[in-house]
């Protein structure tokens, strides 16, 4: 049996952060006008962004996030005359393994979108200040971070054998890039289940990371990828958009198999709340007849449910 791993949180905090260096950024998503979303949509702009980071220093789990201090003052704090008028803390969940545990790699991964609002026409109506921020930065720029944070949206820490779903919308994904690196590739604990991924997104190519995934799907048999791709399928059931909720009805035997074997269901991404529709399709293939609240907090009591969204 492997050694248990434990989480470690809050080693940089707001008043003494790490500084990390950026060795790189890249656009995942078409740029802005070139991809499927129609102009009145807005845009979707996700970077993969790669800091050097020390992970003696920074030992971190996949599944934690890291903070992310914007520079500058928050206009309105400065407003209000605080005598610290620095902006807050952004958390970006970890999209790269625990590379901390004997593994020689010096970087920490992020998934990040330029979270704007757009108006009626498509265009950009008010800006995110950290994911702006960090989506601007070039390499060797200097990125001031809190953390490791969160200590409950973790990987099993010791020998698994359990099913594992994972469900993501958007920028949700990037916790199970590295989660199923982890269990697949780099094998920090003995996993003998199967991995079901199901990611949405509302364009094709706003799914990112496909490649990569794809290229698990060939080397692993226990590792299945399915996507929802709201705005361009329709759901069977009423023929509306296409949900990570309905792939989930569509699932049901290997729902079954994660409920069964001991297995865990992992929800991430946007928007907030979203995780309700895919938990009660979980409980009507349950057959479970408790209350919404009841089941999830049955679920979670059992270390079967993870939810991290936002
Ligand atoms: C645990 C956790 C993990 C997360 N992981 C990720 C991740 O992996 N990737 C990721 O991309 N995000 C992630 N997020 C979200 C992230 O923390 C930020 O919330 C997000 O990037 C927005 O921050 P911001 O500073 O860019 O926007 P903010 O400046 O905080 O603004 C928030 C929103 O308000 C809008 N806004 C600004 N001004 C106005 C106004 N006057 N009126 C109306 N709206 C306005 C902005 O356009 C934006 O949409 C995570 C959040 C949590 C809690
Ligand atoms: N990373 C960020 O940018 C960030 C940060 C903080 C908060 N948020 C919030 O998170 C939400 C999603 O934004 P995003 O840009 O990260 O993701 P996104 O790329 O827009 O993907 C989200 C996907 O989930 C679908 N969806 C909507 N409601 C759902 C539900 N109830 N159940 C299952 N799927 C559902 C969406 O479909 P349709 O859109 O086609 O209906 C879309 O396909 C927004 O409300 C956003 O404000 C995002």
């Amino acid at each position: 049996m492997k050694p248990v791993r434990e989480p470690q949180i809050n080693i940089f905090k707001k008043s003494s952060p790490l500084k990390a260096k950026v060795i790189s950024n890249v656009l995942l998503t078409p740029e802005a006008g070139k991809g499927k979303r129609p102009k009145k949509e807005g845009e979707s702009l996700i970077h993969r962004i790669t800091l050097a980071i020390d992970h003696s220093q920074y030992p971190y789990l996949i599944g934690q996030s890291g903070g992310i201090i914007p520079p500058g003052e928050d206009p309105e704090k400065k407003a209000k005359g605080l005598a610290d008028a620095a902006y807050t803390v952004r958390l970006y969940s970890i999209a790269s393994p625990s590379y901390s545990f004997g593994m020689k790699e010096d970087t920490i991964e992020f998934i990040i979108k330029r979270d704007n609002v757009y108006d009626a026409d498509g265009n950009v109506q008010f800006k995110g200040v950290c994911s702006n921020y960090v989506c601007d930065l070039k390499e060797g720029d200097e990125v001031v971070m809190t953390g490791p944070s969160g200590k409950k949206f973790l990987l099993p820490n010791t020998d698994f054998s359990g099913d594992i779903m994972f469900l993501a919308t958007g920028t949700g994904i990037a916790p199970f890039v590295g989660m199923s690196e982890e269990l697949l590739e780099h094998k920090l604990i003995n996993f003998t289940g199967n991995v079901t991924l199901v990611y949405g997104a509302p364009y094709s190519d706003e799914l990112v990371m496909m490649d990569y995934l794809r290229g698990l799907e060939k080397k692993f048999p226990n590792f299945k990828l399915v996507t929802a791709i709201s705005r361009e399928e329709n759901n069977p059931f009423d023929g509306g958009r296409m949900y990570i909720s309905h792939r989930v009805k569509m699932l049901e035997a290997e729902v079954k198999k994660v409920l069964s074997s001991g297995g865990r269901f992992y929800i991430c991404g946007g928007p907030k709340g979203m995780e309700k529709g895919v938990i009660e399709e979980i409980q009507k293939i349950d057959g479970n007849s408790g209350t919404y609240e009841e089941f999830k907090h049955h679920l979670e009591g059992a270390h079967q449910l993870f939810v991290e969204t936002y």
